[in-house]
């Protein structure tokens, strides 16, 4: 639970809120002077319901790929240029799944001067699980203050747990149950794998969004998705974080979901389409090789479905790979095509794809937060110009549950919210600067923060024994875990508050 000290101060921080705009107190809640009342459905449908705002958390911490390779003793690029990642990001024992998700609804809320009462919904997708039964949700509610009436709860399906998190949001405000209010979605994960080739495919962070009507990122309705029975990754034992992974059989299972639900999505919307129907393209991204063989995959289907109708340079490249002669489904391991896509796929990877995959890149996989680190990616990346634009969105979960759909970014109504725009929400993550903020730590420390995970995982009592400035400031944190297992959280000041604290805390 958040200790008193810690809504005491949740509540100074945000009166000091990044706008610098006065805040007001509603019970322990993050809350703001300026209220923007919607009022409930009445007759049509709300229109453009999408995401408003996006904000999100990642540790403070990480550790470079290149050092990595040194450390492990494998080929020199097997991580950076093999796995395609630059960084990872890594929390040790002071943060958990509560603790980064309560950090990213903290900034939305603040950032974008969310008063606690307008939100009537608030959804988790998360499968970093510390307890069979409490959910996440719930200890976000500490947030919200004297507001109780919130729907929602955790999802989990893998990485899947935030898009089903949103579609759940997204459905919520255009039923007849919607009483007017935003819903909140969170998603994100500490990925953490033991010793050996899966992990460098680690990472951390958390998204938060705002889902409204009117949004700048709508959500298509049409969406078609891919669920079979597999155990590609999975986590049975309870007593530790790490997943039993077929690692490989994972990469083919998510190539096969991209195409099933790609073919089946451009059915269902465009089905002369191609990837020029596409301006941009976010993935679950794992790690950004795999996402770099989607493209590729995507271009292959594309040429499966027409092989002699689709652009010559298909036609020419794939020729030795016509379906007539090479059934698809026996192609995911095959080395021959892999490097043929990826020739073909470089200037559409590029062009579409790159500014959405530079996120992960440097913090690593965030498993539910994955693609929509990604969706931030591109905001950042693209700005105002994203607007009038098509998204290509492919979400997947292990276990497997896939589904594509596609977002189509535009410019709210005059009526709208301002900062509610793709340039404003690029302004307000302010991720360059975020990122540039990090502490690159040895491999030796990221080692050793995941061996004390590791240790104390499950433990009770314990009180956290790393440096409460491994936390970002302004973030969350665990200060104790009592023999009742309850998890007592406090938010670490920023920066410029840190004589407050000090006695705030003691
Ligand atoms: N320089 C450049 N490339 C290299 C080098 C090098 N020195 N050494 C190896 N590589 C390449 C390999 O050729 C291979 O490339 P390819 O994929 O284009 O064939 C790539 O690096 C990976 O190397 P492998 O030896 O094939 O794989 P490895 O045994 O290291 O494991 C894997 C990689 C399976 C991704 C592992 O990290 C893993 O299990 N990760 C977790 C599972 C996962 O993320 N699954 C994805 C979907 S499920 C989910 O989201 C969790």
């Amino acid at each position: 639970m958040l200790s008193r000290k810690c809504a005491s101060l949740a509540t100074r921080a945000a009166a000091r809120g990044p706008g610098g705009r006065p805040f007001v107190r509603v019970g322990g809640a993050v809350a703001c002077a300026r209220r923007v009342h919607q009022q409930p459905a009445a007759g049509p449908r709300p229109q453009h319901v999408g995401i408003l705002a996006m904000d999100v958390y990642f540790p403070q911490r990480c550790v470079s790929q290149k050092d990595l390779e040194v450390a492990d003793g494998v080929s020199e690029g097997k991580y950076r240029i093999g796995l395609g990642q630059e960084r990872m990001a890594f929390v040790g024992d002071r943060e958990d799944v509560n603790s980064i998700a309560m950090s990213a609804v903290y900034n939305l809320l603040s950032k974008y001067r969310i008063d606690a009462e307008q939100i009537g919904r608030l959804e988790v997708g998360t499968e970093t699980l510390i307890d069979k039964s409490k959910s996440t949700k719930t200890h976000i509610m500490e947030l919200l203050g004297a507001n109780s009436n919130v729907e929602g709860v955790t999802c989990i399906n893998a990485c899947y747990g935030g898009t089903a998190a949103l579609l759940n949001s997204v459905a919520w405000i255009e039923s007849s149950a919607w009483d007017g209010r935003y819903a909140v979605v969170v998603c994100g994960d500490i990925a953490v794998y033991a010793a050996g080739p899966a992990r460098p495919t680690g990472g951390a962070g958390a998204v938060a969004m705002l889902i409204g009507p009117d949004a700048p990122l709508p959500l298509s309705h049409e969406r078609h998705s891919h669920a079979e029975h597999c155990w590609d990754f999975y986590k049975p034992e309870m007593h530790s974080e790490y997943p039993a992974v077929d690692g490989h059989l994972s990469n083919t299972i998510y190539l096969r979901s991209v195409d099933v639900c790609y073919n089946h999505f451009l059915g269902k919307t465009t089905p002369d389409g191609s990837v020029r129907t596409f301006d941009y393209m976010c993935f679950h991204s794992p790690y950004n090789k795999l996402v770099v063989k989607s493209v590729g995959r995507l271009l292959y289907n594309d040429y499966v479905r027409s092989p002699d109708g689709c652009a010559p340079e298909l036609s020419k490249a794939l020729g030795q790979w016509h379906p007539d002669s090479v059934a698809p489904s026996t192609t995911y391991a095959d080395r021959g095509l892999d490097t043929a896509l990826k020739k073909l796929s470089a200037d559409v990877y590029n062009a579409k794809c790159a500014p959405s995959a530079a996120l992960s890149k440097e913090i690593g996989n965030s498993y539910t937060g994955a693609l929509w680190m990604n969706l931030v990616s591109l905001v950042h990346n693209v700005r105002s110009a994203l607007e009038g634009k098509r998204v290509f969105m492919f979400s997947y979960g292990s276990g497997s549950v896939a589904t594509a759909f596609a977002i189509y970014p535009r410019a709210p109504s005059a009526a709208q919210n301002p900062a509610f725009t793709c340039q404003a929400i690029a302004e307000t993550i302010d991720l360059q600067n975020r990122l540039s903020s990090r502490a690159e730590m040895s491999p030796a420390e990221f080692t050793a923060a995941l061996l004390l995970r590791e240790t104390t995982h499950g433990a009770a009592p314990y009180v956290p024994i790393e440096p409460v400035e491994t936390v970002t400031p302004g973030a969350f944190y665990i200060h104790e875990i009592n023999s009742a297992h309850h998890r007592v959280y406090v938010q670490r000041p920023i920066a410029d508050e840190a004589d407050d604290s000090v006695s705030a805390t003691s």
